[in-house]
């Protein structure tokens, strides 16, 4: 009885990351271990003292950034609930003291002043590349897979794995 409640429970969570993924446009999809590594490298010289991903997802990104930055603050930005839910469990079990995680829309906030990184989908990096015209934000960003339309890359980096995902780095 025990196994079918958690098995049911399981697929609810299931059903709702699907249908958040379905409407936010994008699903929780976690970048790769080799994608991460490039962008601890190019933020290594970086002054800033605080990184935001844009759209946390399940946190493993902005946990292994807080965990390769000790003294800088990650911030996560996440529309979908159990995503979120997730990565603040996580940040909660490894006492991650300089990660936050909060359940809001990134096109709403203050991106100033920061490393950006993100990995998101074709409208998301329009309405991103939008935000950083109007509110005129120069900083380091770094995307996964995905390029901006009309702001040329500094530097594209392909990750290891058989897809040789792009990483792109921006300086705005
Ligand atoms: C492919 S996942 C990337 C997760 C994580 N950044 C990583 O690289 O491992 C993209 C996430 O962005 C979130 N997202 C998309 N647009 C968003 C927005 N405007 N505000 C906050 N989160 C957003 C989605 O819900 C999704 O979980």
């Amino acid at each position: 009885m025990f196994e079918y409640y958690l098995l049911l429970t399981l697929l609810i969570i299931v059903l709702f990351i699907v249908i958040s993924s379905l409407k936010i446009g994008i699903s929780p999809m976690p970048t790769s271990k080799s994608a991460r590594k490039i962008i601890v490298s190019t933020l290594q010289d970086s002054q800033n003292s605080t990184i935001i991903d844009l759209g946390s997802g399940f946190g493993t990104l902005a946990i292994f950034l807080a965990v390769n930055f000790p003294h800088k603050k990650v911030i996560g930005y996440e529309l979908s609930l159990f995503a979120f839910l997730i990565s603040q469990i996580l940040k909660f079990t490894l006492g991650l003291k300089n990660l936050h995680f909060y359940k809001k829309d990134f096109l709403h906030q203050d991106l100033k002043n920061c490393d950006l990184v993100c990995y998101l989908f074709p409208i998301g990096m329009q309405k991103l590349e939008d935000k950083l015209f109007d509110e005129e934000i120069n900083t380091t960003i770094i995307s996964n897979t995905f390029a901006f339309r009309n702001i040329k890359a500094k530097e594209i980096i392909k990750d290891n794995s058989i897809l040789k995902t792009p990483i792109y780095i921006y300086k705005t």
